[in-house]
């Protein structure tokens, strides 16, 4: 049985791969340090697949301490989810954000080479393209200079595994993300935003538990169909397999380079309304919103050419937007009472 590391495996993301991972028979190490997250999620990866993951409270920005998992573990591949998220806050915490998305990731690729472990999939973004200049977004586009701090660590945190993968042989592979969203099909486990939301389906569904007054629609004078920004919204069980896909091409030498990124969405562009009008007709219900003025630093369009990650990896998304937006609200219900 091949044992995975997962670093922050009980956030959003981190624990619905958990899932899939025991799902696959893989063994599960988890290290996070609880900042942003919750014990309890341990307990709900537990009742959902029968089995209970190693874990371990480390912070991953404290060397000694991650050394001390690889001591303790024989690890035969890494998923590295924990990483600060939050875009606005990174912009008035750069240096908090570069020491824990950066220090981190150096101390993993550190401890890999000088083991020589192989099989390491990090969690990046589609914000490292920004304006894409052509849609869908292939991976060959331009990376475009980052337009936030939160943006240039995951930009930055390529450029270090590329470097990194180069030099040591270290077989790695960078995911990037479009936009994640739901839950897990038992509700058990979920998006826990803390504070005000800053996406917009945690907001979307806070607002129709009743949580926020109204949703604020962020410009519709884009240059889109109905004004509204479009994104790639793909449900974060279809993400949580990308990694199973991604980590068994490493283990099997399936892959072309020792670095390689695959864009990681639906292939399908849906706008702010498309999201009001989707969420209100699966959860019959009425959203109260008005359209405002743009977000600074939004861009008006990205959704992914998923042909290569649909091709090399051997996966492709399952789920409609419909039951993601059902899954959302279903766990923003269950948070709510
Ligand atoms: C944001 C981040 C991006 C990150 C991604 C991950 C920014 C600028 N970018 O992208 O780096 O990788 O989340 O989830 O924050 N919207 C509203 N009202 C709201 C909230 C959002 O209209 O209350 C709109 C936004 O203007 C946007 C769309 O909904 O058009 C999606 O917003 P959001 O969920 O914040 O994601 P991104 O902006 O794509």
């Amino acid at each position: 049985m091949k044992k995975i590391l997962v670093t922050g495996g009980l956030g959003f993301i981190g624990s619905h791969t958990v899932v899939e991972l025991q799902n696959e028979g893989f063994e599960v190490v988890i290290i996070d340090n609880l900042s942003n997250t919750t014990i309890s999620v341990l307990d709900s990866i537990t009742e959902i697949t029968g089995i209970k993951p190693t874990f371990h409270k480390v912070d991953v920005r404290v060397k000694s301490e991650v050394k001390s998992v690889f001591d303790a573990h024989k690890i035969d591949g890494i998923i590295h989810f924990a990483a600060y998220k939050a875009v606005g806050e990174s912009m008035g915490k750069p240096l908090e954000y570069y020491e824990n998305n950066l220090s981190s990731l150096i101390y993993i690729l550190q401890e890999m080479r000088d083991r020589k472990l192989d099989n390491f999939i990090f969690s990046s973004s589609c914000t490292v393209y920004g304006q894409a200049d052509e849609l869908p977004i292939t991976e060959k586009a331009a990376v475009k200079a980052a337009e936030s701090v939160y943006g240039n660590t995951k930009q930055i945190g390529e450029e270090i595994i590329k470097d990194a993968s180069n030099a040591h042989n270290l077989q790695c592979i960078a995911l990037r993300y479009f936009n994640p969203i739901g839950a897990h099909a038992s509700i058990k486990i979920g998006e826990l935003p803390l504070g005000v939301p800053q996406n917009l389906i945690p907001f979307v569904t806070q607002t129709a538990a009743g949580i926020r007054k109204e949703l604020s629609v962020f410009g519709d004078d884009y240059p889109t169909e109905d004004g509204t920004a479009i994104r790639d919204y793909i449900h974060v069980v279809d993400l949580a397999k990308a990694h199973i896909a991604a980590l068994k091409r490493l283990i099997d030498k399936n892959n072309k380079k020792a670095f390689e990124c695959f864009n990681i969405g639906t292939g399908k562009g849906s706008s702010v309304l498309d999201i009001i009008t989707t969420f209100e007709k699966v959860n019959n219900l009425k959203l109260n919103y008005k359209i405002v003025g743009r977000r600074e630093g939004d861009i008006v369009a990205a959704f992914a050419d998923t042909t290569t990650a649909n091709k090399e990896l051997n996966w492709k998304t399952e789920m409609s937007l419909e039951e993601s937006l059902e899954s959302a609200w279903k766990w923003q219900q269950k948070q709510s009472v």
